[in-house]
């Protein structure tokens, strides 16, 4: 019998850390939902004290999950610990994870603590969640950096004071897979109590080493590993939740572990992370990119053919890649709508919010004959961005693009509820519709980042496209949906924009702790 590997995922806390990639508290629920049906085991759903918006986040993830373990992220300190035992109560099983660093670099320049300070913190920390959970995981930040004698006694420590896991991260993607396997063999050795914890890993991908070093983990002992869908996360992101699962999933015969997962639930969970954050896959990533499971060249095909196993490790199909399904068409009634949104996790919270996305199934279902649940899913990630963050809006966008002709677009928009019109040229239609949209609300932002990808395959598909902004230093991604992609690209411009107006005041648990 194998031992159990517990998959911690953080997608919504670390993974929601990348510029732009902040999620809705309904977002977030419809993630931990489908996290869940995959029998993710812990889902870290945020830094609770970053924010009133990330406190309820994490609230509403708490009620929404009765499977998986739901934990808040606390810094080591008061305010953050009674903030997150707040938002993981109504939780069936709640985790509280404090942290603090302990590299000599961080605690002399971010912390300015002494080693005893640092140790004193993290044992009274411990104990503080410890008032709240039996289930408490303390991590030592950026532990790949630090002393082994210090981190060892730290870990120690802790251990004691009642921390049931204890996590090793890899803050800064630093180390490589020998050597980190390496330090987790000699943390479980050395640390006289290291038998009362689990031990877990979390690494960051910044040399593309986030997953070879958390697998070279487990092969020393490690029994959790934090991870997130696609390898979202800050800079590089964090090691990815598919490649690892499926990594000591295919080589059974080299780990003495294995997870409760259910890996169907993989690709559809990429693709929802993907629709609502806006961050696409690349067609060549491992596990979930378009090109994962294609045979190309001729002799693959050919071999593929006679044998699927001469050139395929894994089945496309046990990690959920089916060919699309048509759920709905332009006849299915509310009810058939209703059902399998329910099927995917998705409950509208009331009849004027269903009514209101069925009249945009409906519309949908008009111009786009087969609606699959990419479709769905991304209908629905559009009626949640327009809730509440309407002061631009966009009611009407007419383009005239023609060989030999300068491309020209007259929109209208609504700011705050009076409309207001703009026509401009551009080097093409979405250059000029952006123009126009610009001369309406005023330039607020510079374009970092403009991307299109098709939801479906087909040439009917929905254009998904995102757009980053950058203002003031502050970055924000919108996204829009659209048959038309030029809409599709107006839409997420006046996303974007719309964040842009919204305050948004968050603290970033890494930047600094107010010790
Ligand atoms: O990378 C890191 O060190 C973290 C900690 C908060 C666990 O995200
Ligand atoms: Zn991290």
């Amino acid at each position: 019998m194998n031992d159990p590997l517990i998959i911690f995922d953080t997608t919504l806390r670390d993974g929601e850390q990348s510029p732009g990639a902040s999620m809705t508290r309904d977002e977030k629920v419809r993630i931990a939902k489908i996290l869940e049906r995959m029998r993710v085991d812990v889902i870290e759903a945020g830094f609770p004290v970053a924010s009133p918006g990330d406190f309820e986040a994490v609230k509403a993830v708490a009620v929404a999950v009765k499977d998986s373990i739901v934990c808040g992220l606390a810094r080591a300190v008061e305010k953050d610990i009674d903030r997150a035992a707040e938002a993981i109560k109504p939780a069936k099983r709640g985790r509280i994870h404090t942290f603090i660093a302990t590299s000599p670099i961080h605690m002399q320049n971010k912390l300015r603590m002494t080693e005893e300070q640092v140790l004193e913190r993290a044992v009274w920390a411990v104990k503080r969640a410890r008032q709240y959970t039996a289930d408490v995981e303390f991590s030592p930040e950026d532990a790949g950096r630090s002393e082994l004698d210090f981190l060892c006694r730290v870990l120690e420590a802790v251990i004691e004071a009642g921390a049931s896991t204890v996590n090793i991260p890899d803050t800064v993607g630093y180390n490589l897979p020998h050597q980190f396997g390496a330090l987790i063999k000699s943390l479980r050795e050395r640390v006289p109590n290291s038998d009362k914890a689990v031990f877990s890993v979390h690494c960051h991908n910044d040399l593309g080493l986030a997953v070879a070093n958390s697998l070279s983990a487990v092969l020393n002992g490690a029994r959790q590993v934090e991870c997130t869908v696609n390898g979202l996360g800050e800079r590089a992101g964090n090691a990815s939740l598919e490649e690892i699962v499926m990594a000591v999933r295919t080589r059974r015969d080299i780990f003495s572990c294995d997870t409760r997962l259910d890996t169907t639930q993989i690709v559809p969970a990429s693709r929802l992370v993907s629709n609502i954050t806006g961050f696409p896959v690349q067609p060549n990533k491992a596990i979930v990119g378009a090109n994962a499971f294609a045979h190309e060249s001729g002799i693959h095909q050919d071999g593929v053919i006679k044998k699927r196993e001469t050139y395929e490790i894994m089945r496309a199909e046990d990690v959920g890649w089916i060919a699309n399904r048509i759920v709905l068409g332009k006849h299915s009634g509310r009810n058939a709508f209703k059902s399998r949104l329910k099927e995917l996790g998705i409950e509208l919270k009331s009849e004027q919010e269903l009514n209101s996305t069925f009249e945009r199934f409906k519309d949908l279902a008009d111009k786009k004959h087969e609606i699959f649940d990419e479709d769905l899913q991304a209908l629905v990630t559009e009626a949640d961005l327009e809730q509440g963050n309407d002061h631009f809006r966009l009611v009407s966008l007419k383009v005239c693009s023609q060989t030999g002709e300068t491309p020209y677009a007259d929109v209208t928009l609504a700011v705050n509820g009076s409309e207001a019109k703009a026509g401009a040229s551009g080097s093409g239609p979405v250059d000029a519709a952006f123009k126009a949209i610009d001369s309406v609300a005023g330039s607020r932002g510079q374009l970092l980042l403009y991307s299109v990808n098709n939801i479906t395959s087909g040439t009917d598909s929905q254009g998904e496209v995102t757009v980053r902004l950058e203002r003031g230093g502050r970055i924000v991604n919108g996204h829009g949906a659209d048959t038309d992609i030029v809409i599709a690209s107006a839409k997420a411009y006046i996303n974007a924009l719309n964040k842009l107006v919204t305050p948004a005041e968050r603290t970033h648990p890494q930047a600094g702790q107010p010790i």
